[in-house]
């Protein structure tokens, strides 16, 4: 075995057990983080790799919606999926098939695919018991409490002659001017952005707060009934039943009777599709009569009563004008293709991502090739291939990865099982050295008045080449750039010294050591109390401190032993940033809650979820994100999920109100 199997084999054992761990025996070893860290890595061995392939590994979990978090479900009826085609002939094949089976005539239902996530829900006598996602299509998650928040779901049913038990399938979806907006809060706020509106209704589906789900006014329509007693022995008629019971069915349903019929359907809502408020990625086809389903039955793995027709992607040939390659604040390198501006979709596309090095020699590119580019509902558009039989005498060069950093020349890194080439000079680069700086301001670091083209700005100028230097600048200085004036400078000034109030937390935040996010600094500026002691720590006294693993330790420890990570910080202290943990907070402290672990669930009227949070930490808890063996206490607020209830009720957990938890510390 050579040592990438090696290190392949021992991730995935290890993963396994963390997962038997937590899902069967309920006592989870390891952190959220550092489990999908693992994965990531074993995902990127795997990748890179995939003569190692193997059904059975971790990852392949992976594919089934299943979080942590949620209570997990078995369907009454597996969830199916759909046989798919993007072809007319494999549509007419379906039909003949169809006709060859039943020997009868017969109506085909065309209705629209919804491009979301799928949901089940079950009714008892007129109610809402339970919503479950898809996960394996075996075993769901409960999400109840979250799809409860659908407004346009019926808790309670209307009308009447609905079966006393039955389940109805659906899509939930985040119509398109709401994935707008969402996306554009998630850019101020520098959160990643939702590539398409399908993942950002599963996401929000797997919100553990209700609250934020309700906020994102998610939409939900159901296409297929399932039970004993349905009204009607016909999908046409069961789904106009739906309807009367306060579901949202879709009203474009085709009762059709021949091909043509069918082909007429699918060419009017390629293109209409287009103008509905929610994403669409094709028709599905469902043999009507409920009989005639039955005697047609299921393969393995769907119905052959049914065929889903998607939508091609919609393409766009243009040439390739060049390939650009961009460095990130870590340092990673992106290849992008600068294209001659073509229409695609109703937008113009100047630029696709190449993603990495492989996808580029997989396309065998040429600078002057004829690409196809795609948009299938994701916002960058992609190149999917090249028209190679295009190509002339007058070809441009081989596109390959460069070998040097574009910014500062040095000699680029791909680390062993990444996809990714990384810049490694990290303090000479650019960049990445405005990119530090851009977080060092951010409103949870050290919250200074100021955005990325000001940054850029100050950098170009010369004024700053590390965050220290920020507070060296004079209202003189920003004088003497355009776009300052007296008021703007005395602003930043301002802001400057006001940042100097931060806590010692959000200053170590603010530094930017990798793996060292927000929690993780806090962590560490309990345990150590000042940067002193913490530039005196080893990786023994590091990982003493409970969460802290060995990636995160040696990741403090090379910060701390570069030369000019010591200056930054020594001259950041002599400037009066704040290098030790507040006073009254350290006198305050106390270990009322020693050894406890503590889950924060559902809002608060006295005091916010994070004022929680370092309550638990300043008197000695451990705030944990989700329910497990481990957890001592629960702090419940209004809305607390039921999911999170029902395990803690399985775990016997106590659950405790604010009241009680605020005088767990004034005892
Ligand atoms: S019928 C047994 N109808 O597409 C067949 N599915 O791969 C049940 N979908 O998981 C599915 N729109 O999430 C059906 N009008 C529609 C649909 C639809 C979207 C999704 C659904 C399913 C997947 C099929």
């Amino acid at each position: 075995m050579n040592e990438i199997e090696e290190k392949i084999k021992t991730l995935r054992d290890e993963l396994e057990q963390h997962n038997y761990n937590y899902y069967v025996l309920s006592n989870s070893a390891i952190s959220d983080y550092d489990f999908d860290i693992k994965l990531k890595e074993l995902q990127a061995l795997e990748e890179a790799h995939p003569e190692f392939a193997d059904p059975a590994s971790p990852t392949q979990r992976v594919g089934s919606d299943i979080s942590r978090e949620f209570v997990q479900i078995e369907h009454k009826y597996p969830m199916l999926s759909l046989g798919n085609t993007y072809s007319e002939e494999e549509v007419r094949d379906f039909y003949d098939r169809t006709m060859r089976s039943l020997h009868e005539p017969f109506e085909i239902v065309c209705e629209l695919k919804f491009d979301g996530t799928s949901i089940s829900l079950l009714y008892e006598h007129g109610r809402l018991v339970r919503a479950i996602t898809r996960g394996d299509g075996t075993r769901g998650d409960d999400v109840t409490a979250n799809v409860k928040t659908i407004r346009s779901i019926p808790l309670k049913l209307r009308g009447s002659g609905y079966p006393d038990e039955f389940e109805i399938r659906g899509e939930i979806l985040l119509p398109w001017a709401e994935f707008d907006r969402l996306n554009k809060e998630r850019e101020e706020q520098e959160e990643p952005l939702f590539a398409n509106p399908r993942n950002a209704a599963s996401g929000t589906l797997k919100q553990q707060n209700p609250a934020i789900v309700a906020s994102r006014k998610l939409d939900a329509y159901f296409y297929y009934l399932l039970g004993e007693n349905l009204p009607a022995q016909n999908h046409y008629d069961n789904l106009d039943y739906a309807r009367s019971w306060g579901f949202k069915a879709p009203d474009v349903m085709r009762k059709c009777h021949n091909l043509e019929e069918i082909f007429d359907y699918l060419s009017y809502w390629n293109v209409e599709r287009k103008n509905l408020p929610v994403a669409t990625d094709g028709v599905v086809l469902k043999v009507n009569s409920l009989l005639q389903q039955k005697n047609l039955g299921f393969t393995a793995k769907s119905p052959r009563w049914a065929i889903a027709y998607k939508f091609r992607a919609e393409q766009a040939a243009t040439r390739l004008n060049s390939v650009s390659f961009q460095v990130g604040r870590t340092g990673a390198v992106t290849p992008v293709a600068n294209l001659e501006p073509v229409l695609l979709s109703g937008t113009t596309v100047k630029r696709a991502s190449l993603h990495n090095a492989d996808i580029i020699e997989g396309l065998d590119l040429y600078t002057g090739d004829t690409v196809y580019v795609e948009k299938g509902g994701e916002i960058i558009p992609k190149i999917v291939g090249v028209d190679k039989d295009a190509r002339s005498m007058m070809m441009g060069d081989k596109v390959s990865f460069i070998k040097k950093c574009p910014e500062c020349g040095t000699p680029l890194i791909r680390p062993q099982g990444e996809a990714a080439h990384y810049c490694p000079n990290e303090s000479g680069c650019p960049p990445q050295i405005k990119g530090r700086i851009e977080h060092f301001v951010t409103r949870r670091a050290m919250d200074i008045n100021i955005g990325p083209e000001t940054v850029e700005d100050l950098y170009e100028a010369g004024y700053i080449r590390d965050s220290a230097d920020l507070y060296l600048l004079t209202v003189a200085d920003l004088l003497r750039l355009e776009r300052w004036a007296e008021k703007s400078a005395r602003n930043l000034m301002d802001s400057l010294e006001q940042s100097k109030t931060v806590p010692f937390e959000r200053v170590l935040y603010a530094l930017g050591i990798r793996y060292a996010g927000e929690t993780v600094a806090k962590r560490l500026a309990f345990a150590f109390q000042n940067i002193a002691n913490l530039k005196q720590a080893t990786l023994e006294t590091l990982t003493d401190v409970d969460e802290i693993g060995g990636r995160i330790a040696q990741s403090i420890l090379d910060y701390f032993s570069n030369e000019k990570n010591q200056a930054i910080t020594a001259r950041l202290e002599e400037y009066g940033l704040q290098m030790s943990m507040n006073k009254t907070i350290l006198a305050n402290r106390s270990e009322k809650l020693k050894d406890l672990t503590i889950v924060i669930s559902g809002t608060f009227l006295k005091h916010s979820r994070d004022e929680y949070k370092a309550m638990i930490e300043q008197h000695g808890g451990k705030n944990s994100g989700s329910v497990s063996g481990k957890t001592d206490y629960i702090l419940a607020g209004e809305n607390m999920g039921p999911a999170k209830l029902e395990k803690a009720a399985k775990l016997g957990v106590k659950i405790i109100n604010e009241e009680e938890f605020l005088n767990m510390l004034s005892e």
